[in-house]
């Protein structure tokens, strides 16, 4: 058997050590291995390389991808991807494992459903936003990275009794400013999932301050808007306060994956190799209750938003 891996879409922390578990499970299931460079971008002009296990030794702790990753809007015309299969076809490759988030997920589908390739998807995107699985690979370090500078953040505010709005990523989803507000003791979180009532977040700082409070941190999933207008409309409402702000951007997507990424990757890693030894393709994996799960790719891309909603209300209770 002969299958090839690519890492699609936005990296994420823990690419690395999910590619050098694709390769070593290949290799203890007598399986070949090819990586495909830039994502789509490759497969479709046939950018292939033999990989062995020793092609990934030292990249268990590296952020990014060392097969790179691109975005291939083309990817989405039928012809385009006809060409992928059939490169993929020419070399006998029977099983494409496709580490990304769900646009990469939409991609691999439809090789799957038009010309019958064996995909398997390995949910990789700091933004944790796949409802099927309880976690993707990259958030973890992700929030870490938040954390950790939001600590740097509230040493400096606190010095000058001010309030930081924090921009952190996530597209459309909550998941990063929630979990890093949760752990850094934010005062107000910010996330797209609720509508933002800036009256009651200038209530909350206010109360703050009475209580004695030195600075806040008001964590701003970039899905609500800009943090120049957030800002705006706090400042309005309380032109008494010192806001200044922070966009974190890319710092949140590079760096050493942290343990939990680590462990995920090679779990995730060795199920998606065994789906494409079984004959499976057209499924992705996942981690359910610490379960690594798989399912049906249309199934895993239309389950209902498992936002915590009580976790982002413990959040609100523990910071007054
Ligand atoms: P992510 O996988 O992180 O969500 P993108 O949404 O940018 O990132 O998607 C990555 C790549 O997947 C795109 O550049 C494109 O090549 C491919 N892709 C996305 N959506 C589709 C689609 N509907 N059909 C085919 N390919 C797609
Ligand atoms: O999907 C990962 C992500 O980092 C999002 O959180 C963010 O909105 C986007 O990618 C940024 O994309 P780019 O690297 O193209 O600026």
């Amino acid at each position: 058997m002969r299958i090839a891996v690519l890492t699609s879409g936005g990296d994420a922390p823990g690419m690395n050590a999910a590619i050098r578990a694709v390769v070593r499970y290949c290799g203890y299931q007598d399986i070949e291995v090819f990586g495909i460079n830039r994502g789509y971008r490759g497969l479709v002009e046939d950018d292939f390389i033999m990989l062995s296990k020793r092609s990934v030794s030292g990249i268990v702790q590296r952020g990014g991808t060392m097969l790179m990753t691109a975005r291939c809007p083309e990817f989405t015309d039928y012809n385009v991807r006809k060409k992928a299969a059939e490169n993929l076809s020419l070399r006998k490759i029977d099983g494409l494992v496709v580490i990304g988030g769900d646009g990469s997920f939409r991609g691999m589908n439809e090789l799957y459903q038009d010309f019958g390739v064996k995909t398997v998807g390995i949910p990789g995107t700091i933004d944790n936003d796949l409802a099927y699985t309880d976690y993707t690979l990259g958030f973890d370090t992700a929030v870490n990275t938040v954390v950790e500078n939001v600590n740097k953040l509230r040493d400096t505010m606190s010095s000058h009794e001010r309030v930081v709005v924090v921009q952190v990523m996530g597209r459309r989803c909550g998941d990063i400013a929630l979990y890093a507000g949760i752990a850094s003791g934010a005062e107000i979180i910010l996330i797209p999932e609720h509508k933002t009532d800036y009256d009651q977040v200038v209530s909350v700082l206010s109360r703050g301050k009475k209580a004695g409070k030195q600075s806040a941190i008001i964590m701003l999933a970039e899905g609500v808007g800009n943090v120049d207008d957030v800002i705006n409309e706090l400042k309005q409402r309380s032109p008494e306060m010192h806001f200044r702000s922070c966009v974190l951007g890319h710092i949140q997507r590079g760096g050493t994956p942290s343990q939990a990424d680590r462990t995920l990757a090679a779990r995730f890693g060795a199920r998606a190799v065994e789906l494409l030894n079984e004959g499976k393709g057209g499924r992705v994996v996942g981690i359910r209750d610490n379960k690594i799960i798989d399912m049906g790719v249309d199934e895993a891309l239309s389950q209902p938003s498992n936002f915590d909603e009580k976790l982002f209300e413990l959040a609100r209770i523990l910071s007054l």
